[in-house]
């Protein structure tokens, strides 16, 4: 499958990136940043950090959006640290690749009608202004899997939302709205997939991707001895996963729109009555999707 990685790197964006690394079905022809959890600079840097750790500098980076598509992002500091990440990758002297990230969406896709898909595990800002700038391309686009909406549970951010599209919920309407296939993770499912505090089985290996993973997992736990930090939900890993095991995840067509205002912002409706273009998951194999999301760490 080739595809492209939109994101903001993230504790879990880090151990999404690493499985998908590891995946012999995924050819990543490049990663699009956008901001969210981090400023954009600090999203762009984790990844391209990332990539030089895991000795995959072929792969190019492109930046993407700095605001969304209305206001300014808030980010999440709390949860990942003031740099996006709880632990400090080796710098690296690659550098972003020239263009933008909504360009190379858009060029890659038109460039192999039907057979590109893309990962958003961050706010959808990237991915909404390249359906505006194209309207192609959500027929060229072969499928998108997002991790975002609170499902048929509670926000992470608020009642009612959930981070990536709370942080843009106008982009999250155009994307939901135009059509393009979409397989939606939500936290419905994230929170089913988790890791223990106390999980030694997470917290140890020997590949390089195994040892990242667990120092990410084991100082995001130190960040916060706090109860409400006792699982570490794999929200963008199982999004990943979603691609490789579709079998492990169960879903329904749906209508979706996304609160815009009031208290009630980035809280996603879904209408399964007509059906859409948007398969809702509302299921998941938790202990096998576990089991081969520790598989792809390892690689
Ligand atoms: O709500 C979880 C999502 O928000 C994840 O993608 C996490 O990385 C943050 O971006
Ligand atoms: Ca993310």
């Amino acid at each position: 499958m080739k595809c492209i990685i939109d994101t903001d790197p993230g504790a879990d964006d880090v151990l999404a990136l690493i499985m998908a690394l590891n995946s012999p079905e995924l050819e990543i022809l490049g990663l699009t940043t956008v901001e969210g959890n981090a400023l954009l600079e600090h999203t762009t840097a984790n990844a391209l950090r990332l990539l030089d750790y895991m000795g995959r500098t072929e792969i190019p980076v492109y930046a993407g959006s700095s605001t969304p598509l209305e206001g300014d992002f808030h980010h999440a500091y709390e949860v990942h640290g003031e740099e996006g990440l709880t632990v400090r990758l080796p710098d690296t002297d690659v550098r972003p690749a020239d263009g933008n990230a909504v360009d190379f969406i858009v060029e890659t896709a038109l460039a192999m009608p039907g057979e590109l898909a893309l990962f958003a595990v961050g706010p959808l800002t990237n991915v909404a202004r390249a359906l505006n700038k194209e309207g192609r391309l959500k027929d060229a686009l072969q499928r998108v899997y997002i991790m975002g909406g609170q499902g048929d549970g509670s926000g992470n951010v608020t009642p009612y939302a959930e981070f990536n599209i709370w942080d843009d919920p106008y982009a999250a309407n155009v994307v939901f709205g135009s059509g393009v296939p979409v397989t939606l993770l939500g936290l419905n499912i994230s929170r089913q997939t988790s890791v223990a505090r106390d999980d030694e089985s997470w917290m140890s290996g020997e590949t390089p991707g195994e040892r990242l993973a667990a120092q990410v997992l084991e100082k995001w736990f130190d960040l916060d001895e706090e109860e409400h930090r006792a699982r570490f939900s794999l929200h963008d890993p199982v999004t990943v996963m979603a691609a490789l095991r579709p079998d492990l995840i169960e879903t329904r067509a749906a209508t979706l729109r996304v609160e815009t205002e009031g208290e009630r912002v980035g809280e996603v409706r879904a209408d399964y009555e007509s059906g859409g273009s948007v398969d809702l998951a509302v299921g998941v194999e938790s202990a096998e999707a576990l089991a081969v999301m520790r598989g792809l760490l390892r690689g």
